[in-house]
């Protein structure tokens, strides 16, 4: 298993590109099984999680050629329409193959995805959607096996009481095109992802409008054809750089970024005491001195990113008083303030918030990963620190970012990578 060893108490200095969205990438390799013409996603970011989503076509019968960055996919002939435990398990978002496998094929078996370390994370509003258009499911052995030979419009109410989810929202629109007459979503999920997917169904010759708001419609049509399609980046990305120049007290610009889709994040910066200027695709970052104390409390979009908060909870170890992080979204995902106060923090987790008392500085210790974002900010707090951090097991980090050290070096960070 990989680790980091960062020698950290460097400032980043300089430009740095985000990659293409994982989490919009994840979708539209899905979507691909919703036509047997090939389509061609370029930009696709060389991550842990893209493999595993194009190892799990592959399993199915789907033709999957990469070159590059360029991935062409085929779903011709015949499919197996199973995904099984042992790749669902590994990523939840393999469950985004349920809504373009039933279109297509009016039958698929998708494992259930079980719990991971950020929360329960149920799938009742992924098959409250199935169900609204007019397709069965029934659980067997530890899978949904969907039935819906003749899917039909329906209107539905996508939003659960953590509030819209953005899979179920994928989900329901991949399983919609295909159907008969007019489905509309009420409560869907605006994340720009959602709206990136709507953009590729589009493109495929779907009828999707209003995706990007709470009220998505989709008017069902016979047939999809192949296309062409470039990914939105990765604004997760492109703020944990932003966290990271901050903690670092440096000046870093963040290209191949769209700060359109950071409204949020730009305002916590600049509370926090970040000189943030945005431009064109791109978003400059400068931090002198301690940050001052913010209060952050994570929603879906365009709220604040759960996704960020774990690298805005590095960010605000260092902070001149105290801050607090409450989660709204995933119920257990404060396993990285364990591994930071054992790097000197002063955090204490009350339920679901999480109260910052600022440190002067963080001392290096080794740490071990426990979840992507959670990687991430242990990475940014080792950045902080003087001394030699270690990150152990960097595989959850390699699912979202790519090569995550040969980024930072050119922005004068000293991390490498070590292979056990
Ligand atoms: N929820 C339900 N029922 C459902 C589905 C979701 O109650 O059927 C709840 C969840 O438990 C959660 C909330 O709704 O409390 C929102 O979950 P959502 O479905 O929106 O999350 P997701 O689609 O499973 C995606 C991202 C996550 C990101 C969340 C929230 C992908 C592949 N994953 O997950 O990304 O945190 O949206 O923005 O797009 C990550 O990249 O590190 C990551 C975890």
């Amino acid at each position: 298993m990989d680790s980091f060893v960062i020698r950290g108490g460097t400032p980043l200095a300089g430009t740095v590109a985000a990659a293409s969205a994982k989490n919009a990438v994840l979708p539209l390799i899905a979507a691909c099984l919703l036509t047997d013409e090939p389509c061609v996603i370029r930009n696709v970011p060389l991550l842990a999680d893209v493999a595993t989503m194009l190892r799990l076509l592959r399993s199915m019968g789907v033709r999957v050629v990469q070159s590059g960055r360029t991935v062409t996919i085929t779903a011709r002939g015949r499919l197996d329409t199973t995904a099984p435990y042992d790749v669902v398990r590994k990523m939840r978002a393999s469950y985004y193959v349920l809504g373009p496998l039933l279109a297509r094929f009016g039958d698929c078996r998708v494992s259930l995805p079980g719990g991971c370390a950020i929360g329960t994370r149920p799938v009742d509003l992924h098959l409250k959607g199935i169900e609204a258009l007019g397709g069965s499911v029934r659980l067997e052995h530890g899978y949904i096996h969907a039935r819906g030979p003749r899917l039909k419009g329906g209107t539905m109410m996508l939003e659960g009481h953590k509030g819209p989810s953005v899979g179920a929202t994928a989900n329901t629109m991949m399983a919609a095109v295909l159907a008969r007459g007019r489905t509309v979503i009420d409560g869907a999920a605006c994340e720009p992802e959602v709206a990136d997917l709507a953009k590729f169904l589009n493109a495929m010759g779907a009828k999707v409008s209003g995706a990007g708001t709470p009220a998505v419609t989709i008017d069902g049509v016979r047939e999809l054809h192949g296309c062409r399609h470039a990914p939105i980046p990765d604004r997760i990305e492109a703020g944990t750089f932003a966290a990271a120049a901050c903690a670092t007290r440096g000046r870093v610009e963040v290209t191949n970024c769209e700060p359109g889709h950071l409204g949020a994040v730009i305002d916590r910066l600049r509370a926090a005491g970040a000189a943030v200027e945005t431009g064109d695709r791109c978003l400059v970052v400068t931090m002198k001195g301690r940050p001052r104390p913010v209060d952050i409390g994570t929603a879906p979009y365009p709220g604040f990113p759960t996704d960020l908060q774990a690298q805005f909870t590095s960010l605000l170890c260092l902070g001149r008083g105290t801050s607090t992080l409450t989660e709204n979204i995933f119920e257990s995902r404060f396993l990285h303030t364990l591994e930071l106060n054992r790097m000197g923090a002063s955090i204490d987790v009350n339920g679901n918030m999480a109260i910052v008392h600022g440190v002067e500085r963080l001392s290096s210790a080794q740490v071990m990963a426990s979840d992507l974002r959670a990687s991430a900010a242990l990475v940014i707090a080792g950045l902080a620190a003087r001394g030699r951090t270690e990150v152990l097991r960097i595989y959850h980090l390699d699912r979202g970012y790519e090569r995550l050290e040969r980024k930072l070096a050119p922005l004068g960070a000293r991390i490498e990578r070590a292979s056990a």
